[in-house]
């Protein structure tokens, strides 16, 4: 498909590569999310104003927790994870899910119809219960745009106190984190956790 007559292809990739330099080690480094929307731009696919909207367009997401009506074996998680990627990707939504002993902490963005619909669905699914929305509502850019839903298995311990920092918004003390998916969830919510040395945390 042709979006544009006047612009090649080859300016296209240069004008890519170009933002791509720009931004590299900053915050606005193209993630999985913003390469897969410049990579549409370079084949044409998609104008430029199509990708700033779709960029523009804030992100839905929904925090929440739950507990296993029986605990998942190896495969069972391996075929929730292999659906969920699946439906996600195709659907552009990303996120994390944690397990930890029976208990799941999962974070789901996207737009906001597509997450609404299937955190429904996630609700109604007997394979878990006690459902808990720790937070739901417009966010101002995607946190796990690299993730169709990344995966970790946490210590409980870790899990429950990552979740009631994240619901304080409480700043210190935070917990030293060793598992990077949740690290990366506090991360999200703007939860640095302790330096090993100084015991501290910033809120970023
Ligand atoms: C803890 C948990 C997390 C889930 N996360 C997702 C997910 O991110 N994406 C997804 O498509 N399905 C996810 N599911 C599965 C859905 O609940 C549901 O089974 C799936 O969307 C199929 O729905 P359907 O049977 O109504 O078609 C999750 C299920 C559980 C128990």
């Amino acid at each position: 498909m042709k979006a544009f007559d006047s612009d090649s292809q080859t300016e296209r990739s240069r004008i890519v590569a170009r933002a791509v330099a720009v931004t590299a080690n900053t915050a606005l480094a193209p993630q999985r999310y913003e390469r897969q929307l410049l990579d549409r731009y370079q084949r044409g696919e998609l104008t430029i104003d199509q990708v700033i909207s779709l960029l523009d367009a804030s992100t839905y997401q929904v925090l929440y927790h739950s507990v296993a009506a029986q605990p998942f074996d190896e495969a069972q998680l391996q075929a929730l994870l292999e659906r969920s990627r699946n439906f996600n990707g195709r659907h552009s939504i990303t996120g994390i899910l944690l397990y930890s002993d029976g208990r799941f902490v999962q974070l789901l963005e996207g737009d906001e119809q597509q997450v609404r619909q299937l955190y429904a669905r996630i609700q109604q699914d007997p394979r878990h219960t006690q459902v808990v929305t720790v937070s739901e509502g417009p966010g101002p850019a995607r946190r796990f745009a690299d993730w169709s839903m990344g995966f970790g298995r946490v210590a409980g311990l870790e899990v429950a106190e990552a979740l009631d920092l994240v619901v304080s918004q409480e700043t210190l003390p935070a917990p030293e984190v060793a598992e990077p998916y949740l690290l990366a969830l506090l991360q999200a919510f703007g939860i640095t956790p302790a330096a090993t040395q100084l015991g501290q945390a910033e809120k970023g």
